[in-house]
């Protein structure tokens, strides 16, 4: 695994490491109005794209049960629905109160929808609960992947799927790693009034792990069957395995 010191990447660095978790939940707090747009700039639209690809790597059973970690705004509940169908369940979790509220009016009309404030590294359900879970761009603003992912294990049942999608720290695309560390924090300067948050999530991306760490980790935390592909040039990865029947 890597030994980049991914920890000491904080939204906040004069308040040191100790509260990272503190500094990422207070951001994410601070830039819950504007996410979405900012979210659909910065990408220039094609999240919902790679967002689809990687809800479709869950092969969901119809009336399935589904866990989306880190699920901010909700907006890949959207996806996650037509997936699981009317008698599915769709449960949404997140440490952010802001980035719920905005995923609580998203989801308002739709009774199989579950959202709940809690820690990805401490979710609050029995082992062997979901058909699947996700984690979609949460995944490097954990204090302990290890933990995240094991946690992901523990919740799904026998055969079910776990996906990750984030940024990826070793892009092909020319320009990419200029666009994350110089033209990323001046749209969420202009857009968000926040260039602090947008410079963390483009040094946290600078700094995550490798698709094929990523991979090692998926199996380091007991999956088995992973599959690590990148997306756009490698800007963008994806993780899923299986736990073992
Ligand atoms: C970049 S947003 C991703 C939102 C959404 N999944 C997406 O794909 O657009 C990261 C989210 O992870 C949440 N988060 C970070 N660490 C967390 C933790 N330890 N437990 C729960 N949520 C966490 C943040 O509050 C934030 O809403």
């Amino acid at each position: 695994m890597s030994n980049r010191p991914l920890s000491s990447v904080l939204p906040n660095p004069e308040q040191g490491e100790a509260n990272k978790a503190a500094q990422v939940q207070d951001m994410f707090n601070r830039i819950a109005g504007t996410y979405d747009s900012l979210n659909t700039c910065i990408s220039m639209g094609f999240h919902k794209q790679w967002k689809k690809l990687a809800c479709q790597k869950l092969q969901l059973p119809a009336g399935g049960a589904v866990l989306d970690i880190c699920t901010g705004t909700g907006d890949l509940i959207d996806l996650l629905l037509p997936l699981v169908g009317p008698t599915g369940q769709v449960e949404g979790l997140d440490f952010s109160e802001k980035m719920l509220a905005v995923a609580r009016h998203r989801l308002a009309r739709h009774p199989n929808v579950t959202l709940v404030q809690g820690d990805a590294l401490a979710l609050p359900y029995p082992d062997n609960t979901f058909d699947g879970a996700i984690i979609s761009f949460g995944l490097r603003n954990v204090t302990s992947i290890p933990q995240a992912l094991a946690e992901m294990q523990r919740v799904i049942k026998p055969g079910g799927r776990m996906v990750n999608l984030d940024t990826c720290p070793t892009p092909k695309l020319p320009g990419m790693a200029f666009y994350f560390s110089k033209i990323m924090p001046i749209i969420g300067g202009l857009f968000a009034q926040d260039p602090q948050a947008y410079r963390y999530l483009s040094e946290s991306t600078l700094h995550f792990l490798t698709p094929s760490e990523l991979k090692a980790a998926f199996e380091q935390a007991g999956c088995v069957q992973v599959e690590s592909q990148t997306l756009m040039l490698g800007s963008v990865s994806l993780q899923v395995g299986q736990k073992p029947l």
